[in-house]
């Protein structure tokens, strides 16, 4: 075993729930006294945290073996997929252009911590299930932001929509005890965080596994712990949206008022297909009833254009949705077939360019909306915590207002961690921008 301290480096791809887990698994590598290194050619360890969502996904994170296979080729260097597609494609993954050391599923990554401590030089594959949830240490974490931190509530999914592979690469719905939740929550308040983001696949179906308590007073509990300011939760499920949900985002302060809610399609005929369990008149009941508590909610929602059998009436369903709620933004996708899922079954009937199309059409819509929405804000002053420098553009900060929405704006002093007013100015389709006032 080598004295020289291991450089790693690693690589997400995918929804924020790999994002959670990728800060995990750089506490744990810190842990064995590796360093973290800013570039792949810097490493001695690549870990890439993978998704398998769409096509795409996967296609993306080939190319991205390829680059790798080319630095390993110049010297000693372990490659790690973890993740989405370690899940689904297990030992194919290590015919892969001949980069890939080892292939941890989700809730086989701990190993990663043997095989570093080890300098393993064999081939490692490990995809199987655990039915108990995997504890870190909170104080282990290494989280990328001071200020607004990703806490995991619940792992995997029972849905199974005929479209997604997440049941198939995250496994069966297991739920995070409650206690242990708190325990980060209360951590992250004494380190100075204002903002916690409960994740989970389908965080409405929560229970705590010892009280069988459910989201709502999970919700209450996170909400007591003094320090944190402000909690968001993604993502919902219509089918398991309760109207008490609802009420208790409105009736505790701290909880965000905004909420993403997915859509995935305006068709009721498309929606059974889907397997989705509610119809477009029971969506727009939510929605309704949200907006009659708060009328000021933000909504935001996922889209998926060209499911099998989507006729042009079907899609003008979705679209006539987007016109009627005016959500504050959205995420579209083109129907990507995956194996394993029902759908996968079904003759993938949309032509690829009627798909290009009807996903055009939509983000056009929505971004019309966004910015007829946006200039009403003009002249507002508003609550944004404040997240840093902008990336691009450092000579402006960045922060999200209650609602999720971006603003950029100047300010004399650095309000890094901190709720400030900001005086909105201007606006672009998919942010604000404006002037710290307190
Ligand atoms: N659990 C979450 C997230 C699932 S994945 C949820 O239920 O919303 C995020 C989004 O990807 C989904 O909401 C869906 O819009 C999209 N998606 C999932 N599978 C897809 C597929 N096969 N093709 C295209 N989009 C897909
Ligand atoms: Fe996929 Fe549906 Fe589960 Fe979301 S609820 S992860 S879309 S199966
Ligand atoms: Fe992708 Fe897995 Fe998330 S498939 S969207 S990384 S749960």
């Amino acid at each position: 075993m080598s004295e020289k301290k291991r450089r790693y480096f690693i690589r997400t791809f995918g929804c924020q729930m790999n994002e959670s887990d990728s800060e995990r698994i750089s506490g744990m590598l810190d842990q064995t006294g590796a360093v973290k290194a800013e570039r792949p050619e810097d490493a001695d360890l690549i870990i890439v945290n993978t998704c398998a969502v769409r096509e795409k996904s996967e296609e993306k994170l080939f190319s991205y073996l390829g680059r790798l296979a080319q630095l390993k080729k110049k010297r000693t260097l372990r490659i790690a997929v973890v993740g989405c597609v370690a899940q689904l494609r297990g030992w194919e993954l290590l015919g892969k252009k001949g980069a890939v050391d080892f292939v941890l599923g989700p809730d086989n990554t701990a190993e990663l911590l043997s095989l570093v401590k080890e300098d393993a030089a064999e081939k490692h594959v490990s995809t199987s299930w655990s039915e108990e949830w995997h504890e870190t240490s909170p104080g282990l974490i290494q989280r990328d932001s001071p200020v607004s931190a990703y806490v995991t509530v619940m792992e995997g999914c029972d849905n199974f929509c005929a479209y997604c592979i997440v049941p198939y690469t995250r496994g069966r719905e297991k739920f995070r005890p409650l206690r242990s939740i708190l325990e980060e929550v209360r951590d992250l308040a004494r380190k100075g965080y204002l903002e916690v983001q409960l994740l989970g696949q389908n965080v409405n179906s929560y229970r705590d596994p010892a009280s069988g308590r459910p989201f709502t007073e999970l919700l209450r509990e996170v909400a007591a712990v003094e320090g944190i300011e402000w909690i968001r939760f993604l993502t919902s499920h219509p089918k398991n949206f309760r109207p008490e949900i609802a009420e208790a985002v409105a009736g505790l302060r701290k909880v965000c008022r905004q909420l993403h809610l997915p859509l995935q399609s305006g068709s009721n005929a498309v929606l059974k297909r889907m397997k989705r369990g509610y119809t477009k008149e029971e969506y727009l009941d939510i929605i309704s009833g949200l907006r009659s508590l708060m009328p000021e909610i933000s909504l935001s929602t996922d889209i998926i254009v060209g499911f099998p059998g989507e006729t042009e009436p079907d899609f003008e369903e979705s679209v006539e949705v987007l016109r009627q709620v005016r959500f504050s933004s959205i995420f579209s996708f083109r129907y990507s077939p995956r194996p394993l899922t029902a759908a996968s079954r079904l003759e993938d009937s949309v032509p690829k360019e009627v798909k290009q199309r009807r996903l055009a059409e939509i983000q056009h819509l929505q971004k019309t909306i966004q910015l007829e929405d946006h200039s009403r804000l003009v002249g507002k002053t508003m609550k944004v915590l404040c997240l840093g420098r902008g990336q691009k553009t450092p000579q402006l900060f960045t922060g999200r207002n209650e609602g999720n929405q971006v603003v950029n704006f100047r300010s004399p002093d650095d309000p890094t961690g901190r709720l400030v007013d900001v005086h909105i100015t201007a606006f672009g389709p998919y942010s604000l921008l404006g002037e710290k006032t307190a």
